[in-house]
């Protein structure tokens, strides 16, 4: 199959990322995605940083033959330990996952932020719940790493009777935030066992892109899913601002990309299906 070049590539340890794509991919249903999963290593939340680095490095130097328009770190972990270091090495843009800390703290009250390891012990986690902390001062925010938790729905995500409680921390939170991608797979178990509202960060990850998007020269420029064109002939596209060839109003395809892209093409489908959210 060719895979046009300068679509929007989306990157997770495994499944988690889906959950991301799925709300990218409603918002904007006619942009080039590819997606990623590492799920033979994942999951990296209980690895050394070092060598959740050297995976990322490995697989973004494995696709940048792809000439992405813009990245999406579709997961936490990797969000919280690589982003500053892959911004520094590509051109492209890199939007990152951070657990949505800011919309639980405004309403106050005592809030599970639940997480892997390796996102709640980086400095950057530590220094967004400071700052929700600080602006929101009747906020209580009590991160948990998870244990187990992401690697057990990376294995479970198809058994819907399957009882995830003993791997979630006890108490009575007035609201929880989904800090890993793969507990959106099981938001509205986590929603019903803590009966308080759950927040994940995939609403603004869609804004955020769509704002990317409408603020290239020629929108969907590069997104679309008509043929791949060279890098000179897209800066002429870009500065006579030309009219978009007609097959961007056709849906495009994600392409699923490396050695488990049927199992997330199939986990994608199976989850995220236009047909109704199955997410439980
Ligand atoms: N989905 C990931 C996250 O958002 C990583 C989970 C893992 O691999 O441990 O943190």
């Amino acid at each position: 199959m060719r895979i046009p070049k300068g679509g929007v590539f989306f990157f997770d340890s495994g499944i988690g990322g889906l959950s991301v794509l799925a709300e990218c991919k409603n918002r904007l249903p006619n942009a080039t995605f590819y997606y990623y999963g590492d799920n033979a290593r994942a999951p990296y939340g209980n690895l050394p940083r070092g060598q959740i680095e050297r995976y990322v490095f490995e697989i973004f130097e494995r696709f940048e033959r792809l000439q992405p328009s813009a990245a999406v770190i579709a997961c936490n972990t990797v969000t919280a330990l690589c982003i500053e270091s892959l911004r520094k090495k590509y051109p492209f843009p890199m939007i990152g996952v951070e657990p949505a800390v800011f919309s639980a703290a405004k309403d106050g009250g005592e809030i599970f932020v639940l997480a892997t390891r390796a996102t709640c012990e980086s400095e950057r986690f530590r220094s967004l719940c400071a700052r929700a902390a600080e602006k929101y001062s009747n906020a209580l925010l009590r991160p948990f790493a998870c244990e187990g938790l992401a690697g057990t729905i990376e294995k479970r995500w198809n058994d819907h009777d399957f009882d995830y409680s003993a791997l979630f921390p006890q108490g009575k939170p007035d609201s929880v935030v989904l800090g890993c991608t793969h507990y959106v797979f099981i938001k509205k178990r986590i929603g019903e066992f803590y009966g308080c509202p759950t927040y994940d960060g995939n609403a603004g990850i869609a804004n955020r892109l769509h704002n990317f998007v409408d603020n290239l020269p020629n929108p969907l420029y590069g997104l679309n899913c008509g043929e791949p064109v060279s890098v000179e002939e897209r800066g002429t596209l870009r500065r006579e601002k030309r009219p978009l060839p007609a097959t961007v109003l056709l849906e495009a395809p994600v392409y699923f990309l490396g050695e488990q892209k049927e199992q997330n093409r199939y986990v994608f489908e199976q989850t995220f299906a236009k047909s109704g959210n199955k997410r439980g």
